[in-house]
């Protein structure tokens, strides 16, 4: 690990490094479920299915996905859950020995270690409004997405949950930070197609003893869940045109 990061992807994985250390990776499974399920259910997973989890953290959304797509009558479905903290991937990897269809990868969004056309569908959990350059992130999963392949980006930080921006300046690493329709141009203008949004509620009951850093007050917070995490969707087109006569496998 770095003493000075050197690039905006070294002081994510030291600021990531830390959380994991902290035991912020498995935190945040329970403030993340109620939301990751609904996506999950939306991703309609069949067994035999390639997928990403995209910021993978310490990987309990991970080990959900595996379980959805291993073993079936369509064949062996794999998870890559790739991560920029190499503390969160061996957090992940340690409580996944039990599975055999997940490989943790320590790299960067903007850089991902895989072959292109590979995946059917990808998720993101509350890691995409962290990437530096989200242009290039976008380019790299649709590098990596198989034709039809479908995206999930799921994110609790942006413009229309007004009570989301009140962690903005406690985070210690730059964010971005945008409205629905501003993302929903950006996977556009990526070549994207059928691209949609859904707004998830978050619907776990908030205690009235329960202490919280991120927001000013309880009533906030119910309010932010209440108007939820934004869920965006997109698919990979199908750019393949075969020459007349042939057949595309
Ligand atoms: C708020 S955590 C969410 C983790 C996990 N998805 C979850 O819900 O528990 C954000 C995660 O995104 C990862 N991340 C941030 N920037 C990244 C990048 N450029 N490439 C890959 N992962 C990144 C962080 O290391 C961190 O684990």
């Amino acid at each position: 690990m770095p003493d000075q990061p050197a690039n905006p992807d070294q002081k994510l994985q030291l600021e990531f490094n830390q959380w994991a250390e902290r035991g912020e990776g498995e935190k945040m499974e329970r403030h993340h479920l109620d939301i990751t399920g609904k996506a999950i259910r939306l991703m309609d997973l069949r067994p035999g299915e390639r997928v990403l989890d995209l910021g993978c953290g310490a990987g309990w959304a991970t080990r959900l996905l595996a379980r959805l797509v291993g073993e079936g009558p369509e064949g062996f479905g794999q998870v890559v859950g790739l991560d920029v903290s190499d503390e969160m991937i061996r957090l992940a990897r340690a409580s996944s020995r039990d599975f055999h269809n997940i490989l943790y990868v320590w790299g960067s969004a903007q850089q991902i270690p895989w072959e292109e056309n590979f995946f059917d569908k990808m998720l993101s959990v509350e890691s995409f409004y962290y990437y530096p350059d989200q242009d290039r992130a976008l380019s790299e999963i649709f590098r990596v997405m198989a034709p039809h392949g479908r995206i999930f980006i799921l994110i609790n930080l942006y413009t229309d949950n007004p009570y989301s921006l009140q962690w903005v300046d406690k985070l210690n690493v730059p964010v971005h930070v945008r409205s629905e329709a501003e993302y929903l141009d950006l996977l556009k203008r990526h070549a994207f197609e059928n691209v949609e949004s859904r707004r998830l509620p978050d619907d776990t009951p908030t205690p009235d003893d329960y202490q919280t850093k991120s927001f000013n007050n309880l009533e906030d917070l119910r309010a932010f869940k209440k108007i939820g995490a934004l869920l965006l969707m997109a698919s990979k087109p199908d750019l393949r045109t075969p020459a007349p006569g042939y057949k595309v496998y």
